[in-house]
């Protein structure tokens, strides 16, 4: 196997204030190999975001270490790039501006940077709304554009924090369409955090279930068969089954490591 270009290992974080200690993350280690869409599940509280936070270089690891291709990740880079819930876009500019912004700072001509946004917005099927204000465009096309601002960056690690949770059903199955088709021509890696089983099971290589008090990984479960999955099968019902007992054991704050 190929070394990993994320290594997660022995991660465990703490808040402190005046008044308490609070350990949110406890002893994480995983690793997460080129190529793959990884997708951490579990109940809201549980850590999710400040593990994500912790890979995008935002927050720092209580104790253990996180590695880049070998590296530590001390600081945000342009390698792994966050994908924000809330979308982040800049009201008052055009979308094709909002997708420029994430290039500036990068050494391209002005000829470059326009092909890059018009190639990573016809990606995601808005190069028809490349004039548009933020506010003139849907919810979910708000969220393909934050979609093409993070590939047009070219990251190696795009990390994604519930990115559809604010879509309605249709939109959602049809922005992880169109994720799951984009990441087999980029091959780009795919950190997710959700709450939603059947996201998880639809989207992911390895699905990572975490509980609470503190954050850790219960169980980890490689989804197989190939995609795009077909929500109604019998696989796609078995793992959900698996996932939801799980989450029944995580409830009862056990402790339990089995295979299946
Ligand atoms: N900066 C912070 N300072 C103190 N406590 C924090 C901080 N960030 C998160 N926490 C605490 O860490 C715990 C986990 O928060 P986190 O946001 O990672 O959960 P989550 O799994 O992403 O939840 P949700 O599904 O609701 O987004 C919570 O108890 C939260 O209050
Ligand atoms: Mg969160």
């Amino acid at each position: 196997m190929l070394a990993p270009i994320v290594s997660i290992q022995q991660v465990s974080k703490r808040f402190s204030s005046q008044k308490k200690q609070e350990t949110v993350l406890e002893q994480i280690s995983f690793d997460v190999h080129k190529g793959e869409i990884i997708v951490i599940l579990g109940k809201s509280g549980c850590g999710k975001s400040t593990l994500l936070n912790l890979v995008g270089g935002f927050e720092q690891a209580s104790s253990g270490s996180i590695l880049l291709d070998g590296e530590e990740i001390k600081k945000p880079s342009k390698r792994c790039i966050m994908l924000m819930q809330n979308y982040a876009l800049l009201p008052w500019r055009s979308v094709e501006k909002n997708v420029a912004l994430a290039l500036e700072g990068e050494k391209l001509t002005k000829d470059e940077m326009t092909e890059r946004v018009v190639h990573y917005l016809g990606m995601v099927g808005l190069l028809d709304k490349r004039k548009a204000l933020p506010h003139e465009l849907s919810g979910g096309m708000q969220q393909r554009v934050a979609i093409a601002r993070a590939l047009a960056i070219q990251p190696e690690v795009i990390l994604m924090d519930e990115p559809f949770a604010a879509l309605d059903t249709f939109t959602r199955y049809y922005l992880q369409d169109e994720l799951i088709s984009i990441q087999q021509r980029e091959q780009m890696t795919i950190m997710l955090v959700t709450h939603d089983i059947d996201e998880a099971i639809y989207l992911a290589d390895r699905i990572f279930i975490m509980g609470a008090n503190p954050g850790r990984i219960y169980k980890e479960i490689s989804i197989k068969g190939a995609k795009p999955r077909n929500r109604a099968d019998a696989d796609f019902q078995h793992y959900r089954e698996l996932i939801f007992n799980e989450f029944q054991f995580t409830s009862n704050k056990q402790q339990i490591e089995y295979n299946i």
